[in-house]
């Protein structure tokens, strides 16, 4: 079946508002007709990101799975789907590390924020040790079970494949490893949901995509898309992304 393509930017903990301007150019740089392109700015700037720029989506880079309550600091889905986020990220390796979330905690975040009406963009991802400790399908396969929530369809999922040692490094998997594990990603989703649901839900790629590997990445089967880190940041570093995953 056909997905949509989907390009999103994750601007982490980067961004003052004399940056929305790199939102403005990469709306002037995108082709018309494109990919679907989603910016998850920080949490501060998320308002003035949504609507801003017509085919420039807002996503938040995390939330909280309770309702609005007493929980000082923390944002929950509610607020940042009234903020203008339509997409959240959730369980990227950074959280996970940075704050212990395990997959129980990811899982809680992604219900609340489909029920809240937003994309929860699942992130999973192998350690280097993993890897060559041979264990990379098995270990992100687990990731996907516990990480995302029963409810998910492949209008309120995407999966968001990010090899740590791949992540701000430079380094990349080769087109064969990128495609071994997304083939395996949508055999587990297609285990769990069906044939219909697996194949409707957009894997990304995320890890040191840049607009000099884009292109070879976005020929690889079952990638749907990309988040991009540091490449995300300025509009002249995106847009070719975007136009290499419209191009694909
Ligand atoms: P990177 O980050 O593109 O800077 O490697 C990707 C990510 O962490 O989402």
């Amino acid at each position: 079946m056909t997905r949509a393509k989907l390009a999103a930017g994750n601007w982490k903990m980067n961004g003052l508002r004399a940056d929305l301007a790199e939102i403005d150019a990469l709306g002037a740089d995108l082709p018309a007709g494109g990919c679907e392109v989603v910016i998850c700015p920080p949490a501060t700037l998320i308002a003035a990101v949504a609507g801003r720029v017509a085919g420039i989506a807002a996503g938040a880079q995390d939330c909280h799975a309770a309702a609005p309550g007493a929980h000082t600091g923390d944002l929950s889905a509610t607020m940042l789907a009234d903020a203008g986020a339509t997409h959240v990220l959730v369980g990227h390796s950074e959280r996970r590390a940075d704050h212990g979330e395990t997959d129980a905690a990811v899982r809680a975040k992604a219900e609340a924020a489909i029920a809240a009406g937003l994309v929860a963009i699942v992130c999973v991802g192998e350690t280097l040790a993993v890897r060559r400790a041979g264990e990379t399908l098995k270990v992100v396969a687990a990731q996907l079970a516990g990480s995302v929530p029963d409810g998910a369809t492949a209008a309120t999922l995407v999966v968001a494949y990010e090899p740590v040692w791949a992540i701000g490094t430079g380094e990349v998997p080769t087109p064969d490893q990128i495609g071994a594990v997304h083939g395996h990603l949508r055999r587990a989703l297609a285990d769990r949901f069906g044939d219909a649901m697996a194949g409707g839900v957009r894997l990304l790629y995320g890890g040191s995509v840049k607009a000099s590997n884009a292109a070879a990445i976005f020929a690889v089967p079952d990638v749907d898309g990309a988040l991009v880190g540091g490449a995300s940041l300025r509009a002249a570093d995106f847009a070719p992304i975007a136009a290499a995953l419209t191009a694909s």
